[in-house]
């Protein structure tokens, strides 16, 4: 009997001891992601408090923030008024330069957000530039703005596909960029939902350019070599 009650208080000690640790370890563990969280928020506050007030500047290849990984960004960061900042911030700079699309890295900033936008006027310019053939083959058209956190790509259709291409961050040159046809995009939009999308044609290029930046990596990692351009190479002609 003694020795059944002995077990059994025993085995309460042992009981309670283990269900405090679990506690503890849960409360630890929370504790450190709510520090890690407010870590990542102050120094997301602290990149965008950097902003100079009206320059717009891209960062250009060679700037080390272009070769970094990005950081996904957590759900708490999403709904700061620190990380809204950061994602007008990044379309006003990318409609500044005229560009389709953009990534966090470009303004200096190393966490997973980009920006893709395909206008009217984007159209315009690209048959003034390129005539309906020329858009046509590179199967522009209308992307309405769309601000994709997290974003993550599954291949749809594998066929490589090479086109001109240029970057914000490597201004004033092109190239020939083989990429996949159609991919499906799983991303956060700025509200913190889930969205998925399938996308083709230029859209879909865009997209894969830009998710490259979050890798560190550059059209010019990528492209075919001898297709390398300088915009304005004409203007050196005799
Ligand atoms: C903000 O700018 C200051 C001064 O240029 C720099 O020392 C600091 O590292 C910057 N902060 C971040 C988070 O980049
Ligand atoms: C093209 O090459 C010229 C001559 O080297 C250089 O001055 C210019 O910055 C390059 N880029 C553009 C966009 O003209
Ligand atoms: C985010 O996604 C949800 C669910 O699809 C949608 O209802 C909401 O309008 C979206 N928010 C934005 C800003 O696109």
């Amino acid at each position: 009997m003694i020795y059944a009650y002995k077990t059994l208080t025993l085995v309460k000690l042992y009981f309670s001891t283990f269900l405090c640790l679990c506690i503890q370890s849960i409360m630890y563990n929370k504790r450190f992601i709510l520090q890690h969280q407010r870590s990542i928020r102050e120094w997301t506050s602290n990149l965008i408090n950097n902003f100079t007030k009206d320059t717009h500047k891209v960062r250009q290849i060679g700037d080390p923030v272009l070769r970094q990984v990005a950081k996904p960004v957590d759900l708490a960061t999403i709904v700061t008024p620190d990380f809204k900042k950061l994602c007008d911030r990044l379309v006003s700079t990318l409609r500044r330069h005229n560009g389709c699309g953009i990534a966090a890295p470009q303004i200096g900033v190393p966490l997973q957000v980009i920006a893709v936008e395909f206008t009217g006027y984007d159209l315009k310019v690209a048959m003034d530039k390129y005539g309906s053939k020329g858009v046509s083959k590179l199967q522009m058209s209308l992307f309405p703005l769309k601000v994709m956190i997290n974003p993550k790509i599954k291949i749809i259709d594998p066929t490589m596909l090479a086109l001109k291409e240029g970057c914000l961050s490597v201004k004033g040159y092109r190239a020939m960029v083989p990429r996949v046809k159609e991919i499906e995009v799983e991303m956060l939009n700025v509200s913190g939902n889930t969205e998925t999308f399938r996308s083709l044609g230029w859209t879909s290029r865009i997209i894969q350019h830009e998710v490259d930046h979050l890798q560190g990596n550059l059209f010019v990692d990528t492209m075919l070599y001898k297709t390398l351009i300088n915009d304005s190479w004409n203007e050196f002609v005799d």
